[in-house]
């Protein structure tokens, strides 16, 4: 149980540190929208999964994964066990996500998978390295010991996200798994998590109400538009 001095004391931790002095000047990396993702947005992750060239199908999955075996893996998705996150931009395109996978064995209920993609225009801007460290915070806060990433010896990005979070990486030939292990989940990690999920949430609302203004904007120009040409149709 946590007191309400901790609680406090967390809140204005974590909001500190998204919006403490030079938030604004900081690298767009520390304040990217981070959101979970249901059920709802599978159309948007199908079409993220589907814009992924072979060789980004072959460093996410672990082969060429066809256009068949992604909606498969769709399919599978279990929102109900796992954690799906995203990175969306104002058009509502899923422009990264990252898939936290529980572990179904008994025996290793404290582990879980990590896979990430980013489409190709987004990289470099950090957004698997944020992905990363949020998946990190909510994996502590279910209570996970051990994260692992199974990636490809030749993918340094990913490599380098393990790495930097402080991931032990084994190298088996082409293939490398990395381990982190996390600490236990705690007030700061709670309140982070609420944090940044609440902002995520608002911020999709935001770009979701834009788009619907653009969108009816978008059919009233169009019917202006019949309008103008029906009139100038008219003898005159
Ligand atoms: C791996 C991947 C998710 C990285 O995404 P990203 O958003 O471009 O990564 P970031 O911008 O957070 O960069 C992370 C680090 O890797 C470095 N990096 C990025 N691209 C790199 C490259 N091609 N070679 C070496 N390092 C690279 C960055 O400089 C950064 O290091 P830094 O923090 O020291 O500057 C992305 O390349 C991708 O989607 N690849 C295809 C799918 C895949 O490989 N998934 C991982 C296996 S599950």
């Amino acid at each position: 149980m946590f007191n309400a001095a901790e609680l406090f004391k967390a809140s204005l931790d974590a909001g500190r540190r998204l919006f403490g002095p030079g938030w604004h000047n900081r690298p767009a990396r520390a304040l990217v929208p981070i959101r979970s993702l249901g059920p709802s947005h599978v159309p948007r992750i199908r079409t993220h999964l589907l814009a992924l060239s072979s060789g980004d199908r072959y460093l996410r999955f672990g082969h060429a994964a066809t256009d068949a075996q992604i909606e498969r893996y769709i399919d599978g998705l279990d929102f109900e066990r796992d954690d799906i996150f995203g990175i969306y931009n104002r058009r509502l395109e899923l422009l990264a996500m990252a898939h936290l996978a529980f572990s179904v064995d008994p025996q290793f209920n404290s582990c879980a998978e990590f896979g990430v993609s980013v489409l190709e225009r987004a990289r470099g801007r950090g957004y698997g390295a944020r992905l990363f460290d949020r998946a990190v915070v909510h994996a502590r806060n279910e209570g996970v010991q051990l994260m692992f990433v199974h990636a490809l010896s030749e993918n340094s990005a990913m490599l380098r996200i393990a790495r930097k979070a402080g991931a032990t990486v084994e190298r088996d030939g082409a293939e490398s798994e990395c381990y982190l292990r996390l600490p236990p989940a705690d007030i700061d990690s709670r309140i982070t998590e609420l944090v940044e999920e609440q902002i995520a949430q608002t911020d999709y609302r935001l770009k979701a109400q834009a788009r619907q203004f653009w969108d009816v904007l978008h059919v009233v120009q169009e019917v202006r538009q019949g309008v103008r040409d029906a009139r100038d149709r008219l003898p005159r």
